[in-house]
């Protein structure tokens, strides 16, 4: 129970037979595949929060850059007091930045990290005990109940990180849907869109030199041992991340440097040296590829942010009435 009057916290964490389920089904598929949802548990949070620290990974300082720039332009296209939703809450800087300026009445994160969630959910009704906060453990990328929101309220999406980069673009024209329906005609969404760039940059920024990222990707073979009692050799893997220049996107994997098997609940799958198993894929756009997305589902791309060497994108997107 909270001991902060302003803070609620809804816990509809996916259950570990969702987790096993999934994976039996990913390791059974050709090519193998494992969701990249999968890495996030306090662990692969704590991971990714160390991964936006590297100096290779440009997306996050560029994103709080222009959250910072051009927070009263980004407060005035809006609105303030609104019911404020976060997808997939992340660093903790992004979204402190964000509600300094917009001042929101009620904030509601969404997070499949239950500890990360409760963590940085917990500081911000603390700093900002004016702000009614709710938050919901939860896989976002599958139908839920959201909590309860002030029916006068404007809702207000805010869906930083570039997480939308993790879906495939069918999928995206589901979830923007979704975003959609839930701040209805004339709502919101504020989102960060990473964009095509130079694969160099994009290479070094997925495959780091103190090898976050690849302790990163291994995270869900230790989440494998841990929760699902698997039979496997985390050190048989060995992370491998590409710019995919044809498909757009970054890709990661877990190659097997040597054969090897993996075990779970009585099923046994055999690896040959250099098979893997895909984890994650991260699409960049460019900004009329997006726009064209975000139309076909019908937002209006209201304003665009972008950094001086056009690395990163915050967007302005609006539910055309
Ligand atoms: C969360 N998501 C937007 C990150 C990305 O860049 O696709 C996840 C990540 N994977 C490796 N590094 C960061």
């Amino acid at each position: 129970m909270s001991v902060l009057p302003n803070f609620e916290l809804y816990d509809l964490k996916p259950a570990v037979a969702d987790f096993r389920r999934e994976v039996l089904a990913g390791l059974a598929a050709s090519p193998r595949c494992i969701a990249p949802k999968f890495f996030y548990d306090a662990e692969g949070s704590r991971l990714f929060d160390a991964i936006t620290r590297q100096p290779e990974y440009y997306p996050t300082r560029t994103e709080i850059g222009l959250l910072r720039a051009h927070g009263a332009e980004i407060a005035k296209r809006l609105g303030r007091h609104a019911a404020l939703i976060e997808l997939g809450s992340g660093s903790d800087v992004k979204i402190r930045s964000v509600l300094d300026v917009l001042r929101p009445a009620e904030y509601l994160p969404l997070d499949i990290s239950l500890t990360h969630l409760r963590d940085s959910a917990t500081g911000i009704a603390r700093d900002y005990p004016q702000i009614r906060v709710r938050a919901t453990c939860v896989d976002y990328t599958r139908e839920f109940p959201l909590p309860p929101i002030a029916p006068e309220a404007h809702r207000v999406v805010f869906y930083p990180g570039s997480s939308v980069g993790n879906f495939e673009p069918t999928d995206v024209r589901d979830l923007l849907r979704w975003v959609a329906g839930m701040v209805g005609p004339g709502g919101r969404l504020l989102i960060g869109v990473d964009l095509k760039k130079d694969p160099a940059r994009l290479n070094a920024a997925y495959n780091d030199a103190a090898g976050v990222t690849a302790a990163f990707n291994r995270n869900v073979l230790v989440r494998m041992l841990k929760e699902l009692r698997a039979q496997l050799s985390v050190d048989d893997f060995v992370h491998h991340a590409f710019y995919n220049a044809a498909l757009g996107r970054i890709e990661m994997h877990l190659r097997a440097q040597r054969a090897t098997r993996i075990e779970i609940a009585g099923q046994a799958f055999d690896f040959a040296k250099g098979e893997g198993i895909h984890t994650e894929n991260s699409y960049k756009y460019s900004e009329e590829a997006f726009g064209a997305l975000a139309a076909g589902v019908g937002f209006v791309t209201e304003q665009v942010w972008c950094d001086a060497d056009r690395l990163f994108s915050v967007q302005c997107l609006r539910v055309a009435a």
